[in-house]
């Protein structure tokens, strides 16, 4: 019977590579949505793919969220030449949840050093900029962001996320009537894959990511499909580390 999952997995995470135009594709059994431990392997595979492509003197970005905390928890291996960088500013998340706190944490596992964007995402580009412009130490960090040789991130429902990071209802009522079922990186996306609203940031865009070297993006249950259909489909994105539920869910999509 294990055999058998575990062959149904193999076959589906290759039907997954295919249709989403992705390098690869690890399902973990289960339903990380209604089981803790599902969560947490979750978190370890995601770890794993990440040691995996961990060279020395490499910057890693990560986004912020609860898989993503999964995913620093799990973190077993060193790697003291590395450097963290939150792959966007603070989104109005809880603390535990943020992109500074996940690059603290995991660059603390690796042995290796962060750097922080002490800037809020979702002010006026005017300001963004103007920030930018008095801030040397800013662009440095900013520079990095753009440059890492990794980016890890979660992938959310979209009005979930709004409401998660208190955006304002007439901006939710805006991101559902364009059709958002998908958010990463501060950006909501439609099916097939096209960002329709997007939270301005001097981190990552998901139509900006040709300079990252590999991008990993985690993320379970069957809530997400559609959520993870839509950010796969704006483009690069190269490893997607899933659980069973959402796997299939994607399935019956495709
Ligand atoms: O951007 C995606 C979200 O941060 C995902 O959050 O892992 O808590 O569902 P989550």
């Amino acid at each position: 019977e294990y055999i058998r999952l575990l062959h149904g997995l193999v076959t589906l995470e290759t039907e997954l590579v295919e249709k989403l135009n992705l390098k690869q594709v690890i399902i973990i059994p289960g339903d990380s949505e209604a089981d803790s431990a599902v969560r947490r392997e979750l978190g370890r595979a995601a770890a794993g793919v990440l040691n995996q492509h961990l060279g020395d003197n490499m910057t890693v970005a990560v986004s912020g969220g609860s898989t993503m905390a999964k995913v620093a928890e799990a973190i077993s291996f060193s790697m003291p030449s590395t450097t963290v960088v939150p792959a966007r500013g603070g989104l109005g998340e809880i603390v535990e949840y943020q992109a500074n706190t996940i690059a603290a944490v995991i660059a603390g596992k690796l042995g290796g050093r962060y750097r922080l964007l002490h800037i809020p995402d979702g002010v006026s580009e005017e300001t963004l900029e103007a920030i930018l412009a008095g801030d040397a130490h800013l662009r440095t960090v900013a520079d990095a962001i753009r440059h890492a040789n990794i980016l890890v991130h979660g992938i959310g429902e979209a009005v979930e996320m709004a409401e998660r990071r208190g955006v304002p209802a007439e901006t939710i009522a805006e991101i559902e009537r364009r059709g958002a079922v998908g958010e990463a990186l501060g950006q909501y996306c439609a099916l097939p894959g096209k960002v329709v609203y997007v939270t301005s940031s001097i981190g990552l865009r998901l139509d900006d990511l040709a300079e990252i070297g590999t991008v990993i993006a985690v993320a379970g249950g069957s809530a997400k499909a559609k959520a993870i259909l839509a950010v796969a489909g704006t483009g690069r994105q190269d490893v997607l580390v899933t659980d069973e539920a959402a796997a299939k869910a994607i399935q019956l999509l495709i």
